[in-house]
């Protein structure tokens, strides 16, 4: 499948879906905290999807050669880079944990993911989650028409790695609309000026997985469950772009999603709160 440029009519679509995917992370943000399941989360998380009439994109999911994912939403805490599933155990204090929610509206799929850090987090934990944080934002910050999708992935890379973290490779952003998963893929690393030129029309996630170790990670045998392989700690956060005529607009905006860091140049990045709807 190649790539499809949205109309004024789909990106309207995709605002609404990928503000609804922020809007159950803005609702499940009080309850993560010591004692809390991560099987309660996503019950949360499930109801919070009725009540908004989303449906969620992971429930069921199942590329080939996978079993299908069986929750709502992916927890996925310290040294697991991504796709936790919802398990039983207690939430700890100290915990770092991301959530990963992909929701459903109209036939349109909304995607992204918070670091959340349970009670009193360690100062390892802090920093990695907030340089995770910032490497989304410089990605996204090279987002406009011209450039390129290596632009997006060096801007992440020397910026992690200008910290000390590894940018893990066997997973990344992808291409979004009336699929879960579009081409292109959007690689956290690279070099710029490489790979697609960038054009208005074309929404895609950016969702940058840093480890404080070695970059390699390893399946779990459940068929999901994605660690690092040294079992250091991992961290990831995402959002839904859409690339304009003049530069960006974040999708998966809410009234609870972290502000835009300050480098970030707010000329040419706009955020769909923002954004009048008709
Ligand atoms: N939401 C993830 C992404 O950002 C994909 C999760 S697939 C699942 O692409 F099956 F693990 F839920
Ligand atoms: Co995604
Ligand atoms: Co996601």
């Amino acid at each position: 499948m190649s790539i499809t440029y949205k109309d004024a009519a789909g990106i309207a679509a995709m605002r609404t879906a990928c503000r609804l995917a922020s809007e159950v992370l803005d609702f499940l943000a009080p309850h993560v905290k010591p004692g809390v399941t991560t099987n309660e989360i996503d019950r949360l998380a499930a109801e919070c999807m009725a009540r908004q009439g989303t449906v969620s994109a992971t429930l069921g999911y199942q590329p080939p050669g996978y079993t299908p994912y069986p929750k709502s939403l992916c927890t996925s805490l310290n040294h697991v880079v991504c796709h936790g599933i919802p398990n039983d155990k207690p939430l700890r204090k100290g915990d770092a944990m991301n959530i990963d929610v992909t929701v459903i509206k109209d036939g349109w799929f909304g995607d992204t993911s918070r670091m959340f850090l349970v009670g009193e987090p360690s100062i390892a934990a802090k920093r990695l989650s907030q340089v995770t944080f910032e490497s989304l934002w410089h990605g996204i910050n090279q987002v406009r028409p011209g450039a390129r999708l290596g632009d997006i992935g060096a801007a992440i890379q020397k910026f992690a790695e200008g910290h000390g973290y590894s940018v893990v490779r066997e997973f990344c952003g992808h291409g979004i609309g009336q699929n879960f998963h579009e081409e292109p893929q959007v690689l956290h690393y690279g070099r710029p000026g490489t790979l697609t030129e960038l054009r208005p029309g074309m929404v895609f996630t950016i969702e940058p997985m840093l480890n404080a170790g070695r970059r390699e990670v390893k399946e779990l045998g459940d068929g999901w469950t994605i660690v690092t392989k040294d079992h250091s700690l991992s961290a990831q956060w995402e959002h839904t772009v859409v690339v304009t005529e003049t530069g960006v607009e974040v999708l998966t905006m809410s009234a609870g999603t972290q502000p835009a860091p300050d480098f970030v140049d707010r000329e040419r990045v706009r955020l769909a709160t923002e954004t009048a709807t008709a």
